[in-house]
């Protein structure tokens, strides 16, 4: 298995490409299930979890075509086609949903389209309990029949769906969008209230309506869907990935460093760039995305709470942590978005940290240096605040279980290398 070292202690400087969203990009995948026709998808990242979706759909029938030349640009995304002109099974099995909770996506379309399906159930996860009642619940007012047996979702909608109004009860990211897409071939008017206002959200609504959805309030927390009688092909650019970005502007931060975020976008990250700017880190807009320097102050511990899009993202909490051990004074980071989300803090202790969890928020102290150590970690966001951690300490950290990270960051180490980071990949054997 591969490993990552890190010799910390060098600001980092210079520019790098911000890959397309993983989390658009899934979901984007799946909505190819609702047409016969071909749907092609730019920018899409090279990741494992795009890898696990292209497999699971075409066991579905799918067919994929990936070019993988670089678009215009210098764009390192790849170009996709996905064509399901034939459903072969509507049943996604145990093995490809064990390996990545996002293949429930495919549940809602595969309803829509062929009025069946057969999905595992996701099971446990690292990060909490992460049910899909709420997918399951909204279905069944679309006037799906539902049962839960022998670990799989049995759905059934031999007569189609009818839209109908959604209340969620909680706000969530893969719900709403299940819900958007088998929406989009319902009968009559779905209106989805309480729904994730996330820009990967907003992302797939845009390119369901390239393939001839009709869906109003996008960017909003009400989505208002018409149902039609069938969608036809499109092509769609998928979104910079956010989550990347505020990842790589923690780099420079905590290294005291300088970066530009190529097709980086700002206005996706208000929360973050509010809390960074109050922590010491300067922004501003170039010509091909933005810079995040943190060269004229130092760091300041800043309080954070996770919520919903446009609050701050959970998906970079376990980062804000590591960068808040390089800073002067304390900071109160509380998660209410996932339970059992810092699994990181023992491995940062391990390096030196000082923080102390209560429940849902962790306290941190600013240390003046981390020590370089072994470390793993058990989920992605977890295992890439232990490469920021890295680049502050003082010697040299090894990251294990590096297939946590190669599902959601392309070619992290080539990145930050190229932004002067001292920083190597340890292939398979060797790394034994
Ligand atoms: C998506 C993202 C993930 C991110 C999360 C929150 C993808 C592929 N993944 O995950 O990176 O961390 O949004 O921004 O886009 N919940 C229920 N019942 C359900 C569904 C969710 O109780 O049926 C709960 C979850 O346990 C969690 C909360 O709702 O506490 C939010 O989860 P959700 O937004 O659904 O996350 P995902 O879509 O799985």
């Amino acid at each position: 298995m591969d490993k990552i070292r890190i010799r910390g202690g060098k600001s980092l400087h210079g520019s790098l490409h911000v890959s397309g969203a993983k989390n658009a990009a899934l979901p984007l995948m799946a909505a190819s299930l609702l047409t016969d026709q071909t749907l092609t998808l730019v920018n899409l990242p090279h990741l494992a979890d795009i890898t696990t979706m292209a497999n699971l759909l075409s066991q579905h029938g799918v067919s994929i075509h990936m070019n993988g030349h670089a678009a215009e640009g210098g764009h390192t995304g790849r170009v996709v086609e996905l064509s399901a002109g034939t459903i072969a099974s509507t049943t996604a099995p145990y093995d490809l949903v064990r390996k990545m909770r996002a293949s429930v996506l495919v549940l809602g379309p595969l309803l829509a389209r062929c009025g069946q399906a057969q999905v595992s159930l996701p099971g446990g996860c690292a990060i909490g309990t992460r049910p899909v009642d709420l997918h399951i619940q909204g279905l069944e007012q679309l006037g799906a029949e539902i049962e839960l047996r022998e670990g799989y979702v049995h759905a059934r909608a031999p007569r189609g769906l009818t839209g109908t109004r959604i209340l969620f009860p909680k706000v969530s990211v893969g719900a709403t969008e299940n819900l958007l897409m088998a929406a989009t071939l319902a009968r009559g008017e779905t209106i989805l209230a309480n729904a994730a206002r996330e820009p990967e959200v907003s992302d797939l609504a845009h390119c369901l309506v390239a393939m001839g959805a009709r869906i109003e309030g996008i960017g909003t927390d009400t989505l208002r869907v018409i149902g039609v009688d069938g969608l036809h092909g499109a092509t769609h650019q998928v979104i910079a990935d956010r989550i990347e970005t505020g990842t790589y502007v923690m780099a420079a931060a905590i290294t005291g460093g300088d970066i530009e975020l190529i097709g980086g976008r700002m206005d996706d990250l208000t929360a973050m760039i509010a809390v960074l700017s109050k922590a010491g880190v300067d922004f501003e807009p170039t010509d091909r995305g933005f810079r995040a320097a943190r060269t004229r102050r130092p760091l300041r511990g800043v309080d954070v709470m996770t919520e919903p899009y446009p609050g701050f993202p959970t998906d970079l909490q376990a980062q804000m942590m590591a960068l808040m051990c390089a800073a002067e004074g304390a900071a109160m980071i509380t998660e209410t978005i996932f339970e059992n989300r810092f699994m990181h803090v023992p491995e940062l202790a391990r390096m030196g940290a000082d923080i102390t969890v209560h429940g849902a928020s962790a306290l941190v102290r600013g240390v003046p240096y981390l020590t370089g150590a072994p470390v793993m970690a058990t989920d992605l966001r977890a295992s890439v605040s232990l490469v920021l951690a890295g680049l502050f300490a003082r010697g040299e950290t090894v990251l294990n279980r590096v297939y946590h990270l190669d599902r959601g960051y392309e070619r992290l180490e080539e990145k930050l290398a190229g932004c002067g980071a001292d920083v190597e990949r340890i292939r398979g054997e060797a790394a034994a």
